[in-house]
């Protein structure tokens, strides 16, 4: 019986041994691989960091279950220390990277790399709220508070979130259930918001399923967004790509978005709030967007525009099967203006309207609105514009007693679909011209015979922040098993 229990002793220390030094070589080897594995990695930004941490230096764990929002939380903290000696980036290495709500700070870069995921946690409890915003005056689900957004950040300068193509997972479908189910008292997290900040980039990302809207800057400036990839179910509530709101000198291109709603959204506060807050979107430009919406707008300007949106470029549009192309969405109560639009070439595929405005979008807080507060809608241009596959050229309505103004409209070719509706323009309301065309428009939109509607030749302020080359040296995981 002794013996037998020794031999047992015996062979486990045996079975032991080889496995340490199994281990032992193993991870001799994969540390050496490790040394190989090594490599640089360059990347475009505004600024670049003269510090730099990986979450896993804070203890992060990437297994996709255990939540790392105290660990984003505490490695923010730890790093906001370098704001003035030089910045700070914290890589996010591949992996699944579970997390709540966390905010990010100034002369600071979020880099999300090739294969690491950043996973919202499903647990309303990872969202603190937050108070509405004071040019909403309240949640725009529900008259309570808001949701904190997953990435989120006030009063900064010079933040920059990117990466190698890395990218960030709403996980939103139990919100979009609740929301449908009319569960939620308090308004849905958003991906990405960052408030009154100056000197943003978001690039080189892949944003998916966000339970609301997925990049929202508000009272914010000089932001560039750009070589981005956003999807969410066509049929997901109010997954509106990029919501710019209240912001000025504002780049966004090279972006593809497919979308539940408008693919962007240019926005400026609701209703009383928005006019009293009083701040506008303006200088802004989108080039190179690629949409697909099919029960939404390419682009929408409002409806929340209560602080006035103008100034606003927009070339080289492509869609595939969406609502309208650029809409104008408004009502009595918003206040405010929409003036100054240029548009320039634009590519649509299966379109229900090329041209659609609104006068009558509706959608109030329920603190009640001013109905004689009436929009401006003036000086709206488009210019060469292809379309093909399209059922109604334009539904294009303004207010009584308050019409939108100054529309022009040329080099337009819009084939139809195979079941066009019968009436192809729906002008009332709105004034303007027209040149060159098809098929013809409305008696309001005058033919002027050779015109060309205006586009701004001048350079756009936000064109000439030119971005640096960053770098840092990725790490492997020594089991790279576990990657
Ligand atoms: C993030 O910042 C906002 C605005 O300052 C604040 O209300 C919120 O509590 C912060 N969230 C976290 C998780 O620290
Ligand atoms: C970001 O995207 C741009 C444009 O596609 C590309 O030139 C650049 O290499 C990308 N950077 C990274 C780090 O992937
Ligand atoms: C980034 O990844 C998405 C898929 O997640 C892919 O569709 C897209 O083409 C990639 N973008 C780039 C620039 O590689
Ligand atoms: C009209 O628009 C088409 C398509 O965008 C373009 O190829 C053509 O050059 C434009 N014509 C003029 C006169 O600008
Ligand atoms: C045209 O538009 C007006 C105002 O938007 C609407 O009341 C009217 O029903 C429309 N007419 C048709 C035939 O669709
Ligand atoms: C291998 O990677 C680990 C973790 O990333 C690191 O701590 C270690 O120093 C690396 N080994 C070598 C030899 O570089």
């Amino acid at each position: 019986m002794a013996f037998y229990k020794l031999s047992i002793i015996f062979t486990n220390v045996v079975i032991a041994s080889f496995l340490l030094l199994g281990l032992l070589k193993f991870s001799m080897v994969e540390s050496k691989r490790n040394v190989t594995d090594r490599s640089k990695i360059s990347y475009p930004a505004i600024n670049c960091r003269k510090h730099t941490a990986f979450l896993t230096d804070y203890g992060g764990k990437g297994d996709g279950r255990t939540s790392n929002t105290a660990v984003f939380q505490a490695a923010v903290k730890d790093l906001s220390q370098f704001a003035y000696l030089g910045g700070a980036q914290l890589i996010v290495p591949p992996g699944k990277w579970l997390t709540g709500s966390f905010n990010l700070t100034s002369h600071f870069t979020l880099f999300i790399q090739h294969g690491a995921t950043i996973l919202a946690s499903k647990d309303e409890k990872e969202y603190p709220l937050v108070k509405p915003l004071p040019s909403y005056g309240q949640g725009r689900d529900a008259p309570g508070a808001r949701f904190s957004s997953l990435i989120g950040g006030s009063h900064l300068t010079d933040v920059v979130i990117t990466g190698d193509n890395g990218t960030i997972d709403g996980q939103g479908k139990s919100w979009w259930t609740k929301y449908r189910q009319k569960k939620l008292v308090n308004t849905r997290p958003y991906l990405i918001e960052l408030m009154y900040s100056k000197q943003i980039q978001i690039s080189n990302l892949t944003m998916i399923n966000s339970p609301s809207w997925f990049v929202h800057p508000v009272y914010s400036s000089d932001i560039i967004m750009q070589d981005l990839t956003i999807r969410a179910p066509i049929d997901s509530p109010n997954t509106d790509g990029i919501d710019p709101d209240s912001c000025r000198n504002v780049k966004i291109q090279d972006v593809f978005i497919v979308s539940g709603d408008d693919c962007i959204a240019v926005k400026s506060g609701w209703d009383q709030y928005g006019i009293r807050f009083g701040l506008p979107t303006q200088h802004m430009i989108i080039r190179r967007l690629t949409c697909i919406s099919p029960d939404s707008a390419v682009i929408a300007l409002g409806s929340e525009m209560s602080g006035g949106i103008k100034n606003i470029r927009a070339e080289d549009i492509t869609a595939i099967n969406s609502q309208s192309a650029i809409r104008i969405k408004t009502a009595p109560g918003r206040g405010g203006y929409v003036r100054d639009i240029f548009v320039n070439r634009m590519n649509l595929q299966t379109m229900k309207y090329v041209f659609w405005t609104t006068g009558s979008y509706g959608q109030h807080p329920v603190s009640g609105y001013d109905p004689h507060a009436l929009p401006k809608v003036e000086r709206i241009n488009y210019k060469n514009v292809v379309a093909k596959d399209v059922k109604m050229a334009g539904n294009m309505g303004g207010i009584d007693g308050d019409p939108f103004t100054g529309f022009c409209l040329s080099n337009i070719t819009i084939g139809l679909s195979a079941r066009p509706k019968r009436l192809q323009w729906n002008c009332t309301n709105i004034y303007g011209v027209s040149s060159n065309v098809t098929p013809q428009p409305c008696d309001i939109l005058k033919d002027k015979g050779s015109i060309e509607c205006k586009y701004p030749l001048s350079p756009i302020l936000i064109d000439k922040v030119k971005l640096k080359t960053c770098s840092f040296t990725s790490r492997k995981k020594v089991l790279s098993t576990f990657v």
